[in-house]
């Protein structure tokens, strides 16, 4: 007796996967040998689906019991296999008629989930498993058609299909199974191809299963107007149809359904209000409504459901009216996400009792008025968005002693008035957005000290005073950017390991700033401390310094004379470099022309007389150029014709001379070209109709001479023309009225003459597009044409002429 416990003992704890009943018997040896069959005609891969999974199949070993291999599970009386799992296995390999996995007639229980399975058919035999209750092949890669025969599979309780996306139904089979299948209640099919299924079908389909209490059908392609909206599934408890982008019409009748507790019918296209049905499932917890194209208003019976835990009407748009204060004491919610939709008013007074709310996002609405002081009872609150509102006032004392707080977005409002200068919350805060406000006063210095703070943003405000002493040493984000900021910048700041943006731009800072300083921030990606007149930045410096990641660099209107002193600097990363509105002038240092990688490079307002050393070689990948508001005088330099990536040149208001060049066209990908203010004479060449790419055409305070080319109207991404005060002549090409994208037209102080042409964006254009044009007649001036003209005709003329 005593052996026989110690042998128990053993046998349970010792050898934990083995159960009793499995290992108690002795495999056959034909399932022994089906088993081994069936592992040899499969490789493995690494499956990144799945966590680290100890091979199952590895303890597979011929001559040994079978009942006793992980995986396996079989029958106590008879010792058939009945159990097989082999989920996660990361088996590669097909499936065929012949495989010998069908031998296994027994099965009840097959899961062969998270395996590739190469495509292969999903095979009619799968059918003959007549005894099968639970079948899970999720994520296996089958393809092909459902077999009818799945409908032979009539004791299932459990039917796992998922994440087979070539895998289709058909909806003979599908209503065939659900009939037959009398206790099922599991039909989890999300992301097998339901296209031939329409949605004034499921009704038919699913009303024969009192059994179900599960369906998922999210991401299934079913789409087109679901007209007879009803779903009748008694013990529903959990449906998701989620993801069907083209699944239209209101949402469904779900009144039957009288104990779901999870409803989601996010991401379709459902229309029309939320119908109060919705109100009487007393027992849901979850109501995902998200991106659909809802309106009229939100139910109140839907705000004080008892069970409701979770509930987001996200994205709809034309969800409005007010939020009904009506959330009762007894409220449950932990999760009510309102955001991007239109509703107005006040923010309801009795959100106070959403005692166990957890993330509350009201952002993207139209709530105006002050933000009520109802904070003290949420203690719980962890997310807080209240962005892009019309919000105003002060934000309430409530709000500051949150502790649990992770995420606040207040961000976009008419906030006004100093932030309190003491605080007893915020020990969490990792996110604070109080950018693009009416704040003001001092930023007080636990606001800079918060422990756990990784990004601040109080951009776009009107806070005053010294910036004081920073810190919170997880921030990797800060901007304090556009507000009146005074003083120096704290030497903390350089202390922030962590660091990776910091935007200082747009204040009044002053004092000297050692630039090589900033160098110490190794994760630094944009630096901006542009547009502060009193700030003076210190080059000089004698070790090489290196900006590794640095990607944007702002130093506008900082008063930069020269640049020879921040020739140690490297920076072998920067993409977008604004040095406008300094005192910049002479030849290029060695450090700037040796950035490969930039991309954009702004020194307009300077005082750069030549352009040639723009256009050499350096800067493979320039995408922008701006040199306006400079010296530049003489030609265009040719080798800025081999600068095939350019997407913007700007040249304007400088003392450039000569003709467009021609070779200008070679610059396939310009959008944006702007010479206007110029010196230009010659004209304009007709290969510009080559850039195919141009959105803004600029050439006008020229002294361009010669005809408006009508290959111009070839440019049919064309939004701006501009080529006013030159010395254009002859009419106005017909072709421009190709340019349908067309939104300005300026021709006006010209030489033109004749009819301007009709139709189209031409229609739109007024009197300012021609004046300064005595020759020209027609709509919208107010002088007519006469019956003839005496301008030559062109090409189009004469073709509407012959018909
Ligand atoms: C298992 O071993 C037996 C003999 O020990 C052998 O006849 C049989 O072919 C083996 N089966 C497999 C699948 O390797
Ligand atoms: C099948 O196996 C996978 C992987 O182990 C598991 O995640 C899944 O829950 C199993 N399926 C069922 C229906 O239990
Ligand atoms: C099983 O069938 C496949 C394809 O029909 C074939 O390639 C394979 O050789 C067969 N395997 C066996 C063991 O008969
Ligand atoms: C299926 O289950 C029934 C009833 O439990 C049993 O009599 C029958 O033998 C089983 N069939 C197979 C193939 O296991
Ligand atoms: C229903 O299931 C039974 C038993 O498996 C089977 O004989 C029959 O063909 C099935 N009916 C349909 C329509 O698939
Ligand atoms: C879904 O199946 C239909 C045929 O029923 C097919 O036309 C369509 O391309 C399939 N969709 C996908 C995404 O495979
Ligand atoms: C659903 O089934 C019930 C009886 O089970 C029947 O009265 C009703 O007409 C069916 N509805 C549809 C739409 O087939
Ligand atoms: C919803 O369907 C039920 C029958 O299941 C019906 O009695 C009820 O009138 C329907 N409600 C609406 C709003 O159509
Ligand atoms: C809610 O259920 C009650 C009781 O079953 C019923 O009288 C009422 O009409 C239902 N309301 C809606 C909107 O379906
Ligand atoms: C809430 O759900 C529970 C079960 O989770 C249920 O017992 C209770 O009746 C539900 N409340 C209401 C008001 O239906
Ligand atoms: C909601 O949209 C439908 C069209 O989808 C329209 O007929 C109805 O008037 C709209 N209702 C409201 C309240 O805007
Ligand atoms: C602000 O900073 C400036 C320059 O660092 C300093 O002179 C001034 O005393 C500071 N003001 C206050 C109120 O700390």
């Amino acid at each position: 007796m005593r052996l026989f416990l110690l042998y128990l003992h053993i046998l349970l704890f010792n050898f934990p996967s083995f159960s009793l009943s499995s290992s108690n018997f002795l495999c056959h040896p034909e399932d022994s040998y089906a088993l081994l069959q069936f592992k040899s005609s499969f490789t493995t891969y690494t499956n990144y689906a799945c966590q680290e999974q100890p091979q199952k199949t590895s303890t597979w070993k011929n001559g040994t019991n079978c009942c006793s291999w992980h995986g396996v599970t079989c029958d106590t009386v008879s010792a058939n296999v009945i159990g097989l799992d082999l989920g996660c296995e990361s088996l590669q390999g097909n499936i065929y008629s012949n495989s010998t996995l069908f031998q296994l007639s027994h099965l009840q229980s097959l899961n062969l989930s998270y395996n590739d399975f190469f495509g292969t058919h999903f095979h009619s035999k799968f059918g003959g498993f007549q005894n099968l209750t639970h079948l899970d092949l999720s994520s296996c890669n089958f393809q092909g058609e459902v077999p009818p025969q799945i409908s032979h599979l009539s004791k299932l309780i459990s039917l796992h299909l998922s994440r087979n996306g070539q895998l289709s139904w058909k909806e003979t089979t599908l209503k065939s199974l659900v009939q037959n299948a009398t206790i099922l209640e599991e039909l989890i099919l999300d992301e097998t191809n339901m296209s031939s299924i329409h949605p004034n079908s499921l009704n038919l389909i699913f009303n024969q299963s009192s059994s179900l209490t599960n369906l998922n059908l999210q991401r299934s392609g079913i789409s087109g107007n679901w007209k007879n909206n009803i779903l009748c599934l008694p013990s529903l408890q959990e449906l998701d149809l989620s993801k069907n982008d083209y699944l239209e019409g209101q949402l469904p009748n779900l009144s039957c359904s009288t104990f779901l507790r999870i409803l989601d019918l996010s991401y379709c296209s459902f229309t029309g209000p939320i119908p109060l049905s919705f109100s009487n499932l007393t027992y849901l917890t979850s109501l995902s409504l998200i991106d659909n194209r809802l309106n009229g208003s939100i139910p109140s019976s839907l705000l004080t459901l008892q069970n409701l835990t979770s509930l987001s009407l996200k994205d709809n748009l034309f969800i409005s009216g007010q939020i009904p204060d009506v959330f009762p004491k007894s409220n449950r919610f932990q999760k009510l996400d309102l955001s991007s939709n239109k509703i107005d008013g006040q923010l309801p007074k009795s959100l106070s009792n959403l005692q166990h709310l957890i993330n509350l996002d009201l952002s993207s609405n139209s709530f105006s008025g002050q933000i009520p002081d109802v904070f003290d009872g949420l203690t719980k609150l962890q997310e807080l968005r209240l962005g892009y509102n019309r919000l105003e006032g002060q934000i309430p004392p409530s709000l500051f002693r949150l502790s649990q707080l992770d995420y606040l977005d207040f961000s976009n409002n008419k906030l006004k008035g100093p932030l309190p200068e003491e605080i007893s919350g915020f020990q969490n805060l990792g996110y604070l957005f109080l950018n693009n406000n009416l704040l003001s006063g001092k930023i007080p210095s636990w606001c800079l000290s918060l422990p756990s703070l990784g990004m601040l943003d109080l951009s776009n405000n009107q806070f005053t005073g010294n910036i004081s002493v920073i810190s919170s040493y997880s921030l990797y984000y800060l901007k304090l950017c556009s507000n009146k900021l005074q003083g120096d910048i704290p030497e903390s700041i350089f202390n922030f390991a962590n660091l990776a943006t910091l935007c200082l731009s747009s204040n009044n800072l002053s004092g000297v700033v050692n630039f090589q300083h900033f160098s110490k921030l190794q994760k630094l990606d944009t630096l901006s401390l542009s547009r502060n007149s009193q700030l003076s930045l210190n080059f000089e410096s004698t070790v090489n310094y290196n900006f590794s990641i640095l990607s944007t660099l702002e130093l506008s209107s900082v008063g930069l004379i020269g640049y020879s002193k921040l020739s140690s600097g490297k920076f072998p990363g920067l993409r977008y470099l604004d040095l406008s509105d300094n005192k910049l002038f002479g030849r290029l240092p060695n450090w700037l022309l040796n950035i490969d990688s930039l991309q954009s490079l702004g020194l307009s307002h300077n005082m750069f007389e030549s352009m040639d050393q723009f256009t050499r070689n350096q800067w493979q990948n320039l995408q922008g150029l701006d040199l306006s508001f400079n010296l530049l005088a003489g030609g265009i330099s040719l080798s800025i014709c081999n600068k095939s990536s350019l997407i913007l040149l700007n040249l304007a208001h400088n003392k450039l001379t000569g003709n467009i060049p021609q070779c200008l066209a070679n610059v396939s990908s310009l959008q944006v070209l702007d010479l206007q203010e110029n010196k230009f004479y010659g004209t304009i060449p007709n290969v510009i109709g080559e850039l195919q790419a141009l959105h803004g055409l600029n050439l006008s305070h020229n002294r361009l001479t010669g005809s408006i080319p009508q290959s111009i109207g070839n440019l049919s991404s064309l939004e701006s023309l501009d080529l006013s005060s030159n010395i254009l002549t002859g009419v106005i090409p017909a072709e421009l009225t190709n340019l349908n994208g067309l939104e300005v037209l300026n021709l006006s102080h010209n030489h033109l003459m004749g009819e301007i042409p009709q139709g189209k964006q031409f229609n739109t254009f007024s009197n300012d597009s021609y004046v300064g044009n005595s020759g020209l007649c027609g709509f919208p001036l107010s002088k007519k044409c006469g019956p003839k003209q005496h301008s030559p005709p062109s090409a189009n003329t004469l073709g509407s002429e012959e018909n």
